[in-house]
């Protein structure tokens, strides 16, 4: 077996396919465990801090569930109400938090940030999200692809659908690379990932057998997939200002019916890390609707309400596969 202790979980960058595929099969034994009642703790009194200068509902309740399970204690240290950032660095933080707790969970904005915490903090810290990477959806996005096709991963194909210049185009760039894996972004090309990840993409992918197609052509893209996947369109903080335009732009890329029907794969299905701007439930999606006059933004209601979405399942392997990461790197 591969041992993974003691290590980070900051981007898939880090691990070789056979890592993420020992995390993925670990974490479909530990889903199995769970549902038959035959888990056992290997997290016995581990303490394990969660740092979120974001807020969160996935990703926070997976660590403080999956803690409990395996029988680990959580600290929350949430946006505000720590020294986090206004009376205290990042590199002080870390070697406090290091004298205390087993592992690090940490959200916030920069890469460089949760990198900078690892390297001082002495112990295991995982990436709850960055602006640049979203390492741990993505295993639970495997996860789940995994239980709804009945071949190895490598035979999959899936089209991301969105801005592609952030956490959830580059993390979906760089596990289907690794895992070899016909993986298509399609954003406009003002919205494409950065030109140095897509090189690197590409020469992971001539070793792994992976094609990796960077395109502004959504039906070319999404021919053949199994999966398309989308994102919301403002989720970095953008101003307003900026959000008309980005709307715009990103348009024609809305998984919608007939982009689903393009695939040309009546078995395709629909992904969303979430949250999700599908209806008019939300504060933020009023406002935007509102303002916009729009029906629907990155998914329509009728696609994300479909027997083809599979968005909540991907949901509840968030938990089983961060499940997986705290116990490779921690448990006993
Ligand atoms: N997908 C995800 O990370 O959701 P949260 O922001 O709710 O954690
Ligand atoms: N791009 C989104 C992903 C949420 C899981 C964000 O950064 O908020």
């Amino acid at each position: 077996a591969f041992n993974l202790r003691n290590r980070n979980f900051l981007k898939l960058l880090d691990f070789t396919p056979e890592e993420i595929k020992y995390l993925l099969t670990l974490a479909a034994d530990l889903k199995k465990a769970k549902y038959t009642g035959t888990e056992q703790p290997r997290l016995k009194g581990k303490n394990i801090a969660l740092i979120f200068e974001k807020d969160s509902t996935r990703t926070r309740c997976s660590f403080e569930v999956a803690a409990h399970d395996q029988g680990a204690h959580v600290t929350y240290l949430g946006p505000s109400g720590s020294q986090i950032g206004k009376k205290e660095s990042m590199k002080d933080t870390a070697r406090v938090l290091g004298r205390m707790f087993d592992g690090i969970e940490y959200r916030g904005f920069t890469q460089a940030t949760v990198e900078e915490l690892a390297e001082y903090a002495g112990v295991p810290v995982w990436n709850g999200l960055t602006n640049e990477f979203h390492p741990t959806q993505i295993l639970a996005d495997f996860l789940t692809m995994m239980e709804h096709v009945d071949k190895p991963l490598n035979q999959v194909t899936y089209a991301y659908l969105g801005d592609a210049r952030y956490n959830m185009g580059n993390s979906l760039m760089v596990g289907g690379a690794k895992m070899g894996m016909d993986v298509r972004i399609i954003a406009p090309s003002q919205l494409q990932p950065n030109p140095e990840l897509i090189a690197s993409c590409k020469e992971i992918a001539a070793e792994t057998g992976a094609r990796v197609t960077v395109t502004d052509n959504v039906a070319e893209g999404v021919k053949g997939c199994d999966f398309l996947y989308t994102d919301v369109w403002v989720s970095m903080g953008e101003p307003q200002e900026v959000w008309k335009e980005r709307i715009d732009l990103l348009l024609p890329y809305q998984v919608n019916k007939k982009v689903m029907e393009e695939t040309g794969n009546p078995n395709c299905k629909f992904m969303h890390c979430l949250p999700a701007f599908h209806n008019l439930e939300t504060s933020i999606g009023r406002d935007v609707y509102k303002q916009f006059g729009l029906e629907a933004l990155e998914v329509t209601e009728e696609v994300f309400e479909s027997p083809h979405s599979i968005v909540f399942d991907e949901a509840e392997n968030r938990m089983h596969t961060i499940k997986a990461i705290m116990v490779a790197t921690l448990g006993c």
